[in-house]
């Protein structure tokens, strides 16, 4: 081995703590100062020192985040302080009684001022931080004893293997123990169980289950490729510490580089805190995460302990739950669905009923294996559940009010929409049609090219797809664009004016924005999110079009099943031909905005406080659109903070920091725009 200099030394430690800040201001601060391929870059030199001298391997390496090869099984933590858990509350009414409750007990002169935050759907995790160190993370377990996932935890990129001690207000403790909640975003779930049902694997039921599934893995590296992410709510032990509310911890934990959810509110009053729920209902369905309520916790720690707490929760916090999602109905028949690729799904038609204000009569069973698990029947009475936009499910049927009249289902042999063979791959779950020419594959690849997320064509739903595809008018996707008026007319429910709309809509639609384009294409394994990666690296159709499976490699997220699926879906003639139509009718986005070159906003970094009267996202997009950029934490490198109603510590925090503060309307005046 070559010697070990104080200077490779040195060179090892420098780099370990570059990466990690980049890291930090990448997947915490969503604020990188360094390029993907300059990370990738000293990320390898380290990687290169601690092969040479494992001697200097240390655990808080940004290269044990890659995972560590399969443990036997996990090793139980004993929690310092025992993790409880929440009662909860379903109502208003019942809100303000807890709220009584707890001024009641908290004494006539005291304030009671809660903290509010969205109940995430995840996993509970505790990590503990020895000298700002990560020793040990764990499940929450039975609340006393969890198990070890500590090689695990360490792959999520967002959580701290060391924590930050740059800023001074808030010296790091000698231990802290962090609670916070591990989640799966909905985006990369739908993404991960569309890559498994192309594998032939089985799905994941919800998010939560993926989040589970990913961290109890006794392989941390599959772990590691899988992207999940934290939101940290909470505190055991913190050794000497003097934060004396939730408002003051959330700063403290944040300052320290520990993501917190900046959807969190500070609410003066239970009013306030009804208010943020109902809030947070209407936008439920378009947060990037699931969740299932509100958590509501007295903000001052001196009141909490007046309040105290009965054996398994506080008295001081409540989970204020959204009403739940799910509905009991029957199962009226059981049928096979032929998608995109082929893979054929079983889909459960319900008597409709309706689940959180939305009909339902549909559910999906995901594959066979799932239909024997779960010993679903046809005329069974089941539970289904529905989160935000993803498909329903059946959670599992209920076996006392089987009749004996049930009937099993068999998945088909020959596809029940081309008459093909139906086949199904060695080792795999999923049920694959083969027909090169199904119609059903193909009704599925337009539909998903027009949907919400891909192209947008408003008023090109399931049945009209299904006329244009089976009248072989349609016969790839470039085709809609030659859509003529005589032709659209001419289909069953359309007049000249219907016909007419749909035509303007597809016109419309050639203004698609590249990500949209890239995601309506249907490449597997590329949904959204990915589409986003693509279009921000190539800018254009072409330069994607070009890349081979090393230049994509260089991509971080990306990996070589997808790299090879891009590349195998733009060398396939039949899908260039297809573009080359597509960008002859006038379709070929470019992607100016990651480095706009203008806008009023230009270089500007901004970060969103308190209530808007638009959901954050919107808020985003329109500060995006003028070329500024949207941080979730405020530093002296923020140029405005933007507070809403009721804003909390961000806004405290500008106010020390001396940087511009703005309200809406203020916003709205740099924008140039009238409302948001
Ligand atoms: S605070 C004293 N905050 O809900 C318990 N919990 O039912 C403090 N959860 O096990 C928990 N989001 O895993 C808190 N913003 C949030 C949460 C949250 C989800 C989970 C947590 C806990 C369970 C309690």
């Amino acid at each position: 081995m070559p010697k070990l200099t104080a200077a490779i030394e040195r060179e090892a430690s420098s780099l370990r703590d570059a990466l990690e800040e980049h890291s930090r201001r990448y997947y915490v601060l969503d604020d990188p100062t360094v390029s993907d391929a300059e990370y990738d870059e000293m990320f390898r030199r380290l990687v290169e020192i601690e092969e040479t001298y494992p001697q200097l391997r240390s655990p808080d390496s940004p290269t044990q985040r890659v995972g560590a090869p399969p443990a036997e099984q996990f090793a139980s933590v004993a929690h310092a302080r025992p993790m409880l858990s929440l009662d909860n509350v379903t109502s208003a009414e019942q809100f303000l009684e807890f709220d009584e409750r707890v001024r009641k007990q908290a004494g006539a002169s005291a304030l009671v001022e809660y903290m509010a935050e969205p109940k995430l759907d995840g996993v509970a995790v505790e990590i503990v931080y020895e000298g700002g160190v990560m020793a040990v993370a764990s499940t929450r377990g039975d609340g006393v004893h969890g198990e070890n996932i500590t090689a695990n935890v360490k792959t999520i990129r967002s959580v701290p293997l060391r924590l930050d001690q740059s800023e001074r207000k808030w010296p790091v403790p000698s231990r802290l123990d962090v609670r916070g909640e591990v989640i799966y975003a909905r985006d990369a779930f739908e993404s991960l169980n569309r890559q498994r049902a192309e594998a032939g694997e089985s799905l994941f039921a919800n998010p939560r289950n993926a989040a589970a599934g990913s961290l109890r893995q006794l392989d941390s590296r599959i772990t590691a490729a899988r992207p999940l992410d934290v939101y940290f709510h909470g505190v055991g032990i913190v050794d000497g510490s003097e934060l004396g509310s939730f408002v003051e911890l959330f700063a403290a934990l944040a300052s320290w580089g520990l993501k917190i959810n900046p959807l969190n509110q500070f609410c003066p009053d239970a009013a306030a805190v009804i208010a943020y729920f109902e809030k947070l209902g209407v936008e439920r369905d378009e947060l990037p995460f699931e969740v299932d309520g509100v958590v509501a916790k007295v903000n001052s720690f001196a009141v909490q302990r007046q309040v105290g707490e009965v054996s398994r929760s506080p008295r001081w916090a409540v989970a204020f739950k959204f009403k739940a999602q799910q509905g009991r109905t029957r199962i009226r028949d059981i049928v096979p669905s032929v998608g995109r690729t082929g893979v054929i799904t079983p889909v459960a038609e319900l008597e409709p009923v309706a689940v959180g204000g939305v009909t339902i009569s549909n559910a999906s069973l995901h594959n066979m294996d799932e239909v024997e698990r779960k010993d679903v029947r046809i005329g069974d009475m089941a539970l289904i559940e529905r989160a935000g936009d993803v498909i329903p499910y059946v959670v599992k049927i209920i076996p006392e009010e089987r009749t004996g009249k049930e009937r099993r289902f068999r998945m088909p042999s020959t596809c029940p929409v081309c008459g093909a063979p139906v086949i199904r791959e060695e080792g795999a779950a999923a049920y694959r049609c083969i027909g090169l020419q199904c119609p059903a594959q193909l009704r599925e690849s337009v539909r998903h090219f027009a949907s919400k997320h891909a192209l947008d064509i408003d008023g090109l739903g399931e049945k009209l797809v299904a006329q244009l595809v089976d009248r072989d008018l349609v016969k790839d996707v470039a085709d809609l664009f030659s859509l003529t008026l005589e032709q659209v007319i001419d289909l069953d429910r359309m007049a000249e004016k219907s016909a007419t709309n749909l035509l303007n809509a597809i016109e419309a639609a050639k203004g698609a924005s590249l990500p949209r384009l890239i995601n309506g294409l249907g490449v597997p394994q590329v949904g959204e999110h990915v589409a986003g990666l693509l279009a921000e690296e190539f800018g254009s159709l072409d330069a994607l079009a070009e890349a081979d499976e090393e230049r994509l490699l260089e991509i971080r997220e990306i990996g070589p099943q997808i790299a090879r699926e891009v590349v195998a879906f733009f060398s396939a003639e039949t899908n260039r031909e297809v573009l080359e139509r597509l960008r002859a009718a006038g379709l070929d986005p470019r992607l100016e905005s990651k480095k706009r070159s203008s806008g009023p906003l230009l270089g500007k970094t901004l970060v969103l406080t308190g209530a808007l009267s638009v959901p954050r996202d919107r808020a985003g997009r329109a500060i995006a659109d003028a070329g500024g950029k949207v941080t979730s934490s405020v530093s002296k490198k923020t140029d405005f903070v933007v507070a809403g109603s009721d804003a909390g510590s961000k806004l405290e925090k500008a106010q020390r920091l001396g940087v511009e503060v703005l309200d809406e309307a203020g916003l709205c005046r740099l924008l140039g725009v009238d409302e948001l």
